[in-house]
């Protein structure tokens, strides 16, 4: 069995667990604290080290952390919906200097992404499954026979002239007030567009709002098969803890053989 820490934050929440990767479970209850105010780094980082303490786990294990911003080897290069001192940040070395430990920072949607296709939804799925998380923002992961394809960012692809998240995301439907049928008709332009441009085997539909996925998911008429997510609101933290697993199996192989 291998173990790892799986650490999501997000807008309103960070949420933290030890994670048991062989069998994509939790081994701890989740911990969930507010993320702070305006989302600085100085100040997530100690809710991040507060989690990893009360998870009293052992120095060795791998941490895996994720986050909404496209992350190129550890280093934040986007800020949509958090401050913008994450542009062009070193997150991963920072993360790694406070908690004192190895870690690996991700983007969210790809950790997600993982957890639905080696836990969830998307298990055993091959070819190209196509994740969206529907929250504050449209996160998405592009995954090809079981290999991420990273910082995939489709929420940000142009609709009708408009950046797709502002007018799909599950954002958009509280601030418009949108019941889910008019929701829908602007969920249908944009995975029309994503099944246009990527032809995917399957769409998984995450963020909170995919339990009620009986009021909307029907109502979309796309000949890609469309499934809400199974892992709820642990994809993240397991998707998270899987790639942190495979960060540490990467580097046993001698450099020459990978
Ligand atoms: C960001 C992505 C993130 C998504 C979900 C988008 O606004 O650009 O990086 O994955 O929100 O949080």
């Amino acid at each position: 069995m291998a173990q790892a820490v799986g650490i999501d934050i997000g807008g309103t929440g960070i949420k933290g667990a030890l994670v048991d990767t062989t069998k994509g479970i939790l081994l701890s209850d989740r911990i969930k604290m507010d993320t702070p105010k305006g989302g600085e780094p100085d100040d997530i980082v100690k809710v991040v080290v507060t989690i990893i303490e009360q998870l009293k786990v052992e120095k060795t294990l791998p941490v895996g952390v994720c986050f909404p911003a496209i992350v190129i080897d550890g280093k934040t290069m986007s800020a949509a919906n958090v401050s913008h001192k994450w542009i062009n940040f070193e997150a991963e070395k920072f993360f790694e200097k406070a908690l004192g430990r190895d870690i690996r920072f991700v983007n969210d949607a790809d950790a997600a992404g993982v957890g639905e296709v080696r836990y969830g939804a998307a298990k055993d799925v091959a070819g190209l499954v196509l994740m969206t998380t529907l929250g504050t923002g449209i996160g998405s992961a592009l995954i090809y026979d079981g290999v991420l394809v990273p910082n995939a960012e489709l929420g940000h692809i142009e609709v009708d002239g408009k950046d797709a998240e502002t007018r799909a995301s599950y954002a958009a439907k509280e601030r418009g007030r949108l019941s889910f049928r008019s929701w829908a008709k602007r969920l249908q332009r944009y995975y029309s567009a994503l099944e246009f441009l990527l032809s995917p085997n399957l769409f998984v539909v995450g963020g909170g709002v995919s339990k009620s996925y009986e009021e909307f998911l029907p109502l979309l008429k796309l000949r890609t098969k469309i499934v809400p997510a199974t892992l709820r609101n642990n994809a993240g933290i397991l998707g998270a803890a899987a790639l942190a697993v495979d960060r540490v199996d990467a580097a046993k192989i001698p450099a020459a053989k990978r």
